[in-house]
């Protein structure tokens, strides 16, 4: 079973105005970039599982629950980086691996750069943060790299994707759950989301290269 599910709330069609608009300045759009992040982050972690655990209050002790399993962060450089001190906002004990991967701007294959995961010790959960599913073989890349270290429960947060993308990633991973807060129908000839946002990674650092 495919797992794509477009996250609803007023507040994500209020913050996609905001980073699809191109006069947002780059602040700005790293905010909005940010909000978007914590209101998918929300719905891509509802289900993850508690134990349990007594707690002592200053007044007497208390049943709680609690999450045991490792959850942790892995954005895809560069864009992701603008999801992860949101989604540590949520989850503020979360291990962070980077991954790096550029796209080659002839082919629209992803490249990869960096890369630090070691043998062994995969968490429980990893969720991966792109502001960006475009035609999908950046995440693809990803997924596999992490089934490969291990992880037996991937989770893709995005704020826009292209629905060439996302049916892309369904059908070859169909146990990945993705989240997203849009999908968009095109691609471009250069494979940018359409209309989406332009470049996620060039707008939250300010480095345009177009124009
Ligand atoms: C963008 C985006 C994704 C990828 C999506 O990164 O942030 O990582 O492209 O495209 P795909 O789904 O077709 O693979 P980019 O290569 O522009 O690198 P950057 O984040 O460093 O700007």
């Amino acid at each position: 079973m495919s797992c794509v599910t477009k996250v609803k709330h007023p507040l994500i069609q209020h913050h996609l105005c905001t980073v699809r608009d191109k006069q947002t300045r780059s602040s700005e759009f790293r905010a909005a970039i940010g909000r978007l992040a914590v209101l998918v982050g929300m719905r891509a972690t509802e289900d993850l599982p508690l134990t349990p655990v007594k707690i002592q209050t200053p007044i007497c002790e208390a049943d709680c629950q609690r999450i045991d399993v490792r959850v942790e962060l892995v954005p895809i450089l560069r864009a992701g980086l603008g999801m992860v001190e949101p989604l540590q906002g949520l989850l503020p004990d979360a291990a962070v691996w980077h991954l790096g991967l550029f796209r080659n701007e002839e082919t629209a294959e992803p490249v990869g750069y960096y890369d630090k995961l070691p043998k062994s010790g995969a968490p429980n959960v990893a969720l991966v943060l792109d502001p960006m599913l475009a035609t999908g073989g950046s995440v693809e890349m990803v997924i596999e790299r992490l089934m490969s270290w291990g992880v037996p429960d991937i989770r893709v947060l995005s704020i826009i994707a292209a629905q060439a993308g996302v049916d892309r990633v369904a059908s070859h991973f169909p146990d990945v759950k993705v989240f997203v807060a849009e999908i968009d129908p095109d691609l471009n000839e250069q494979s940018f989301i359409v209309p989406g946002l332009g470049d996620a990674g060039d707008r939250i650092f300010d480095t345009p290269q177009h124009g």
